[in-house]
């Protein structure tokens, strides 16, 4: 019933204790899936051949212009399919000499976000892809990557599906799309999102199988220090990270992502590093005075300036730097920031309205606390290995 396709359109909203089940592409209220087994990803599942395909788009460096990046180049399964490229704040693109303004999010999980969409009943707005919802699903996010001209820099959608007509997994790509897939470029180029987004939602990007996730399965305990620190993360009076980034599984089972898909505004500083503001006029127009509005900016709405997604957790310990613009190193950095950021010496929010003064700022941590708060969240990485104790992301996929 709940096969590998459906996951763009559930999801489980866990805000101020609230479960919210909904299939936003109909409105209906429906049932969730059990368990992980549910999901379609349970141990030893194959990629149906559609998975195959994408993952071949997602791997081919080809699909650049000039040729030699791939959405793996950024998205590298060892991190979590997050950048691989941890020593900038933001991605570089196939012209060495450009950088997109955000730091990268991973691929990894990403296809359990909602379709972008605003939610009447907590006045929210409420899933999507990027930092700033600006695409409603994983196809349409895919679309994204080929054209942009800071990545992999096609001239045109044609560039794209005529180097994929000519690749060596074409023949599977018409028995998939027909024996006319690619006669229409722009339907084309549609099925080559449509079979990214099939791969990206499949075992080998959302595995559950961090340390976190065999403690929640009865499997392996976590240590002092690591229990200590989820209990800092998830209490209301101590670090109340769970409020925004849910940390138990629903109550049918369905394990936790650590978002709510929200969007807020953490009055995150600039990051002086971002290479961005460094590019040509044509890429960056205000030079060093770029303001990133992340949802604001989207919508065109000044009450959503500033409001950023809440990003999944899963392999956090890998994935930096931290925030939408890359500006902390550690994550030890980002802890003592919601610890102390209306307290401390911290410079100036990027964008001041619309900063969230209500549940971070000022939480009363102690050293000891924020130590454990960061164990745990390295509790958090894929392929943990119960013989070593070590975690491996993607050792266990080839
Ligand atoms: C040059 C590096 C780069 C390349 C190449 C690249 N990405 Fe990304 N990816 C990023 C960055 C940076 C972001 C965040 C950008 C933003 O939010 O504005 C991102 C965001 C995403 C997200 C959103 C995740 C979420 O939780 O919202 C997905 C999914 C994704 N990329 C998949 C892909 C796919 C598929 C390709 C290939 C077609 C690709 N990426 C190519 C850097 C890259
Ligand atoms: C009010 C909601 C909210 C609360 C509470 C919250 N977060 Fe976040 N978290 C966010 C948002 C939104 C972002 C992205 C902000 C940005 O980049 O501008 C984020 C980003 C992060 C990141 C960086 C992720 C990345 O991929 O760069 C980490 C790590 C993190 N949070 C951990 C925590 C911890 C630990 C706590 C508790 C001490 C916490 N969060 C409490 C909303 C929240």
């Amino acid at each position: 019933m709940c096969g590998i396709s459906d996951l763009a359109v559930w999801y489980l909203v866990l805000k101020k204790g609230v479960i919210v089940k909904r299939c936003w592409s109909s409105g209906i209220i429906v049932v969730f899936c059990a368990s992980v087994a549910g999901f379609g990803l349970k141990e030893g599942a194959k990629l149906t051949p559609k998975q195959e395909l994408g993952k071949m788009l997602f791997f081919d460096t080809d699909l650049s212009t000039p040729v030699g990046q791939a959405c793996v180049s950024c998205h590298a399964r060892e991190v979590g399919f997050a950048d691989p490229e941890a020593k900038l704040p933001v991605s570089r693109g196939v012209h060495k000499d450009r950088f997109g303004n955000r730091n990268d999010l991973p691929a990894a999980y990403a296809g359990f976000s909602p379709r972008f969409g605003y939610d009447e009943d907590e006045k929210l707005y409420v899933g999507g892809m990027f930092w700033d919802g600006r695409a409603a699903d994983l196809t349409e996010q895919a679309k994204g990557p080929f054209l942009n001209p800071l990545e992999m820099a096609n001239p045109s959608k044609n560039a794209v599906v005529d180097k994929v007509s000519r690749a060596e997994y074409a023949g599977l790509f018409k028995k998939i799309y027909g024996a006319k897939a690619f006669a229409d470029p722009n339907r084309a180029y549609d099925y080559i999102a449509d079979a990214i987004a099939a791969y990206e939602k499949s075992y080998e990007l959302n595995r559950f199988n961090s340390k976190y996730d065999l403690y929640l399965a009865g499997k392996v305990a976590l240590s002092e220090q690591e229990l200590r620190g989820l209990k800092a993360f998830e209490d209301e009076k101590k670090g109340n990270c769970a409020e925004c980034h849910p940390s138990r599984r629903g109550e049918d089972g369905t394990p936790p992502l650590f978002t709510d898909f929200t969007y807020d505004n953490l009055g995150v500083p600039k990051n002086p590093e971002n290479p961005f503001y460094y590019l040509p006029r044509k890429f960056n127009p205000t030079g060093v005075d770029f303001v990133d509005l992340g949802l604001g900016g989207v919508l065109n709405k000044p009450e959503e300036n500033g409001k950023f997604k809440v990003p999944s957790l899963r392999n956090i310990a890998l994935t930096g730097p931290y925030f939408h613009n890359g500006v902390f190193k550690t994550l030890r950095q980002v802890v003592v920031f919601y610890n102390t950021r209306d307290v401390g010496p911290w410079p100036e929010p990027e964008v001041p309205p619309n900063v969230n003064k209500d549940e971070l700022g000022n939480l009363g941590l102690t050293e000891q606390e924020i130590d454990d708060i960061v164990a745990f969240l390295h509790t958090l990485t894929d392929g943990y290995d119960t013989t070593t104790g070590k975690s491996r992301p993607g050792s266990d996929v080839k």
